[in-house]
């Protein structure tokens, strides 16, 4: 299929990244959110990430804008009925993502490929939902969506070939890299990075040292772009106590299950960059 149009819906950190690296490839994008000021609010933020390549002499002007131009944002779910493939990334809560690929299979064109960023969910639960599934897959971008590569393109049980290689070609079109995977819990990498981070958090109080050493020794000693706190506080605190239940649920395995002191920082409302304060104040 020739993809043009993508709708995506829900424009929080990962919707804006990914439709901000779909305007930048040349497609059309329609972006759903649930009210004017958050559509505003993610297009601005798509705006100053693009004019901060322009700055940085990455990007003309011109073409800045014409990346923008390319981009409307709607609250109303219908105006995603002309999209070839509709990207979903809104709450990772299994209802809400069922409830909304039963309204898009009545709303979309019947050849439209409707595929689901979650990182944790069965994409085969959500395409259940719909008496469609064979176009259902998932596209599991990572945080922050335009500066990182990877996407892991998931089949789930019933998707069609033609499906999976839509979602492969566009991905390609990305600019970015593409892992075909089985609907598995966690797919490939949050199956290895969610127990990984929350062995970190746990070795926070078993070693007795400090978010800032853990970090020191992560990056310094093994490498990584940046420390797990650092990380977490990135992903959200949320999103990844979230994560780490979603996949204990489904494996059993203790390493999975959230350590009780993210949960804690959840139930405080402390989120990670998004609120402010994680690990670290922002
Ligand atoms: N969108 C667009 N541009 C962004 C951005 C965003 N969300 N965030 C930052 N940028 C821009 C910044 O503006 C910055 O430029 P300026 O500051 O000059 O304006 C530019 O990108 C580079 O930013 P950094 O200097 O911070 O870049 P870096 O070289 O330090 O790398 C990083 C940043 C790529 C995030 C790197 O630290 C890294 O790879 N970290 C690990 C991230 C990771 O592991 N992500 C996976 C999380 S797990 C997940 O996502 C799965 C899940 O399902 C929960």
């Amino acid at each position: 299929m020739d993809v043009r149009r993508i709708g995506v819906v829900g424009l929080g950190a990962m919707g804006a990244g990914i439709a901000q690296v779909a305007i930048e490839a040349g497609f059309e994008v329609v972006g759903r959110e649930v009210s004017d000021e958050l559509g505003a609010k993610a297009a601005g933020r798509i705006r100053h990430f693009l004019s901060r390549k322009v700055e940085k002499g990455q990007r003309t002007a011109a073409e800045r804008d014409a990346a923008v131009g390319r981009l409307a944002t709607a609250t109303d779910l219908a105006e995603l009925a002309d999209c070839d493939l509709v990207i979903e990334a809104i709450v990772e809560e299994l209802d809400a993502k069922q409830e909304l690929f039963g309204e898009l299979e009545r709303l979309c064109r019947a050849d439209a490929v409707l595929a689901t960023n979650t990182s944790a969910l069965s994409v085969t639960e959500i395409a259940a939902a719909t008496s469609s599934p064979e176009r259902v897959v998932g596209m599991h971008f990572f945080n922050p969506a335009p500066l990182m590569p990877l996407v892991e393109v998931v089949r789930a049980e019933l998707s069609t070939d033609e499906a999976v290689e839509a979602a492969l070609g566009v991905v390609e079109r990305l600019g970015k890299v593409a892992v075909p995977c089985h609907d598995t819990p966690g797919f490939v990498v949050n199956r290895v990075l969610i127990p990984l981070l929350n062995d970190c958090v746990r070795v926070l109080d078993e070693a007795r040292v400090t978010p800032e050493s853990l970090d020191a020794a992560m990056t310094n000693g093994a490498g990584w772009p940046m420390g797990p706190c650092t990380l977490v506080d990135l992903v959200g605190i949320d999103v990844h106590v979230h994560a780490s239940e979603a996949l204990y649920e489904k494996l059993r395995e203790p390493r999975m299950a959230p350590p009780p002191r993210l949960v804690a920082m959840r139930n405080a409302g402390l989120l990670g960059r998004k609120s402010g304060r994680g690990f670290y104040a922002y």
